[in-house]
């Protein structure tokens, strides 16, 4: 493994059963907490979106917007937020999407992608890739490209990089750690 990928693991705490039984979460506040790593993470989320070509980041509520909002500042392009329903005041889009029990819906200022943005979303884990998928239909329906999708942390035993096949219509899926 390379020096980031240790640094970067080294940095994300697995808290067992939380939030709920059977579940093991992956707790990235001790990285944020690490200038150092969250340097390091910041450097490379850039760099992979400077790589693909990308004109913007869209962060997806809560946590992607910690890691896609530095990294936009660093790449030089613009930071769109991708949020949960109901949290944005402008004329939105809104995608819905199913979750183990029930549904979830998130929005995106329509003004915000327009034909000719090449868009690259971050977000810090990819589960089941029910949010991103979410994600990369918002930003097709905006008429906008997708750049790709990068991920801090890819768990691969939830098969969520098949799931986004289709919708990445061919565009990268980069994981700076797969477990
Ligand atoms: C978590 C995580 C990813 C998403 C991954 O967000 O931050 O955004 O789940 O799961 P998926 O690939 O199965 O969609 P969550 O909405 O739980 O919490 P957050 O608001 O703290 O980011
Ligand atoms: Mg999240």
């Amino acid at each position: 493994m390379t020096d980031i990928k240790e640094l970067l693991l080294s940095r994300i705490r697995d808290v067992a059963d939380y939030p709920e039984p059977g579940v093991m979460f992956k707790d990235i506040t001790p990285l944020l907490a690490d200038p150092a790593a969250f340097t390091a993470l910041t450097d490379a989320l850039a760099e992979v979106t400077v790589r693909h070509g990308a004109t913007k980041i869209v962060g997806l509520e809560a946590r992607g917007f910690i890691l896609g909002a530095p990294a936009a500042v660093r790449a030089g392009v613009g930071f769109i937020p991708v949020r949960k329903a109901g949290k944005l005041p402008g004329a939105t889009l809104s995608q819905a999407y199913d979750l183990e029990y029930g549904s979830a819906e998130i929005e995106v200022h329509a003004e915000d992608l327009v034909a000719g943005d090449r868009v690259m979303v971050i977000d810090d884990v990819l589960a089941t890739g029910g949010t991103a998928e979410a994600s990369l239909q918002l930003i097709r329906r905006a008429g906008a490209d997708v750049a790709g999708v990068t991920v801090l942390m890819e768990l691969a035993f939830l098969a969520g990089r098949q799931r986004l096949e289709s919708a990445l219509g061919g565009a990268p899926l980069e994981a700076l750690i797969t477990v």
